[in-house]
């Protein structure tokens, strides 16, 4: 049996952040500090995945966003990329049943056709077979890139500008992110990345804007659901102003 871990006191329930970006960093690390091959390190982070992903769900965050593979890790080695992209299949043949029975609804996020077929077929076979889930949002970024996805947002504005499907006037916040990957999720609340790096990578650029940042110091294999405890126990200890005063000031 799996282990269950319940939110601890220090956190409150009615106060959960609503959807949390992960951006899984230190795998390569992870494989130096225990002089395996790199491979072994990827592989190493996508076994805290499930309890990660599982207990997003059962405490009832509406979405939660992992960083797989971006637009520019295509620079690694070959090898590198072929391992990557080997473990994306495993993760799915292992995990969809699961995912299904959780009622986990998944997304990719990212150009799904600059993609090995194989991988293509598998990511899209995932989308649709959850595509009536009604659980938590899963979203999966794989090839994906921030600028290439405001670009992608801005180009299916302008094509239905240019049909008359929608007029200048209706540009607004609100039509631009529905254009997004994540169009009718809410923004990122909280962003954790793992392995003490402290920067973006061209991860959610938009979905961002108002996020809480944290930045545990834990390579990424070794993230474990305390972690993601810890990280939302601090997220609600943080002021969130948005830019106004707090009440009592
Ligand atoms: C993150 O781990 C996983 C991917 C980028 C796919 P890294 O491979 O970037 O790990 P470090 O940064 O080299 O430790
Ligand atoms: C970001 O990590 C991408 C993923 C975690 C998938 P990287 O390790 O590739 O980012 P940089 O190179 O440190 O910015
Ligand atoms: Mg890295």
């Amino acid at each position: 049996m799996p282990i269950s871990y319940p939110l601890p006191d220090t956190i409150d329930p009615s106060r959960l952040p609503r959807h949390i970006a992960i951006i899984m960093d230190g795998n390569g690390r992870w494989a130096k500090q225990h002089k395996l091959q790199i491979a072994l390190g990827h592989r190493a982070g996508t076994e805290n995945l499930r309890e990660i992903i599982r207990n997003c769900s059962d405490i009832g965050v509406k979405a939660l966003s992992l960083y797989a593979f971006s637009t520019e890790n295509w620079n690694r080695s070959k090898s590198e990329v072929d391992a990557l992209m080997q473990l994306i299949l495993d993760f799915f043949d292992s995990e969809i049943d699961e995912l299904c029975e959780k009622r986990v609804h998944i997304t990719i996020l990212g150009d799904k056709a600059g993609l090995p077929d194989t991988q293509r077929v598998t990511l899209e076979a995932a989308e649709q077979r959850t595509a009536a889930n009604d659980g938590l949002y899963l979203n999966i970024a794989v090839n994906y890139g921030g600028r290439a996805e405001l670009v992608r947002a801005a180009k299916a504005l302008c094509a239905e500008v240019q049909k008359g499907s929608l007029s200048l006037d209706q540009i607004d916040e609100q039509a631009f992110s529905d254009r997004l990957y994540t169009g009718g999720m809410p923004d990122v609340d909280l962003l954790i990345r793992t392995s003490g790096e402290m920067r973006l990578s061209n991860f959610l650029l938009y979905q961002c804007s108002y996020a809480e940042f944290i930045f545990p110091e834990k390579l990424w294999p070794d993230f474990h659901v305390p972690d993601l405890h810890e990280c939302i126990r601090v997220y609600q200890s943080r002021d969130r102003r948005y830019g106004a005063r707090r009440a009592e000031e």
